[in-house]
């Protein structure tokens, strides 16, 4: 079968190449794979991995062949799952427990785009629960975390802000109260702060924090370092800074209900995504874009099936 193969000093990150079919364990089902989507973290580990090191984690497609032991959805099922690796391919061996089946009105491309975006934005969120009448400020709002982010804590009741770096980026952002162009332009203070740019923004987050607040950092886009004093919170007494990795922040088993709720959300219209869809084989033209803040939403791939199965 063919998959996405990583080569590193190559004439593109990543290549499609042909690779041996998926052994699934006992626990693990086969899944044809229609889509998949590409994450800002992942092109990092690009550079960083291996040659012939196989990525990939946001997957949706059709089981091929239910888990041996019985576990997970059966043969036929559509279904979203998230993978450790391994997963842009045109089959894919995927634990039972981390994937939940579709609803019929939500497409593989959609689908695709929740894993990793959408369990950061669903589970950065419940750090601030309750949400209900909180005011909440989402960095990096136009990007794959922030508009799923904004939506669903509009969705849970809250008074959401949302930064972008321009008002084109902000087009697509749906569900805030107030689209600023710069966290330097958000007014008053918040509940909860979603913290991704690192730098100057983090700074700026711990400003605008009200007593016992809690910014959550969950990344670095910036890549720039951020000074912490003390007394900068002098004004925010008790507030929290709340680092969070979506992938160990809840119990293995949460991952497959967790995956259900964002496509019911989706399927019910009130989690609308912005999406950039393309062949999987124009990985090479789109990364770069995704990388210069030209993606509006998720960058997502589609998987042609071929003749044979795949
Ligand atoms: N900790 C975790 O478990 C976890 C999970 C998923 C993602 N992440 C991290 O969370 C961040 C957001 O992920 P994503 O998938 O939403 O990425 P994305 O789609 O690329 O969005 C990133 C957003 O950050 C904003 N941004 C602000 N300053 C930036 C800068 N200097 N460089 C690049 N972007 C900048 C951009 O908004 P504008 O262009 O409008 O300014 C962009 O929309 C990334 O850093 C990612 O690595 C962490």
């Amino acid at each position: 079968m063919l998959a996405v193969v990583n080569t590193p000093g190559g004439a593109a990150p990543v290549a499609i190449s042909e690779v041996p079919e998926p052994e699934p364990k006992a626990n693990e089902a086969l899944v044809a794979v229609h889509a998949f989507s590409l994450n800002r973290g992942e092109m990092r580990l690009f550079q960083v991995r291996h040659a012939g090191w196989r990525p990939g984690q946001d997957i949706a497609g059709v089981v091929v062949r239910q888990a041996a032991d019985g576990s997970g959805p059966a043969a036929g099922t559509r279904v979203v799952c998230l993978t450790d690796w391994e997963g842009w391919a045109e089959r894919a061996a995927v634990p039972s427990h981390r994937m939940a089946p579709l609803p019929d009105d939500v497409s593989f491309a959609q689908a695709a785009s929740l894993p990793v975006a959408g369990l950061t934005a669903l589970r950065t969120l419940r750090h601030g629960a309750p949400l209900l009448g909180k005011r909440v400020l989402v960095t990096g709002a136009a990007g794959g975390v922030g508009h799923m982010a904004v939506q669903i804590a509009a969705r849970s009741g809250a008074h959401v802000t949302a930064v972008v770096g321009s008002a084109e980026r902000g087009r697509h952002v749906r569900g805030a109260e107030a689209i600023v162009e710069g966290i330097d332009k958000a007014e008053g203070r918040f509940g909860l702060i979603l913290e991704a740019a690192g730098g100057a923004s983090l700074a700026a987050a711990i400003a605008r924090i009200e007593t016992k607040g809690t910014i959550v950092i969950f990344g670095n886009s910036s890549g720039e370092p951020t000074s912490i004093n003390f007394r900068d919170f002098a004004e925010h007494p008790n507030a929290r800074v709340q680092s969070f990795s979506y992938f160990t922040s809840e119990a293995e088993e949460r991952f497959a209900p967790d995956l259900a709720l964002l496509a019911s959300l989706v399927g019910e219209g009130s989690l609308k995504l912005a999406l950039v869809e393309s062949s999987w084989r124009d990985m090479a033209r789109i990364g770069p874009q995704l990388r210069d803040r030209h993606i509006a939403g998720k960058a997502v791939f589609r998987v042609e099936q071929r003749e044979n199965g795949g």
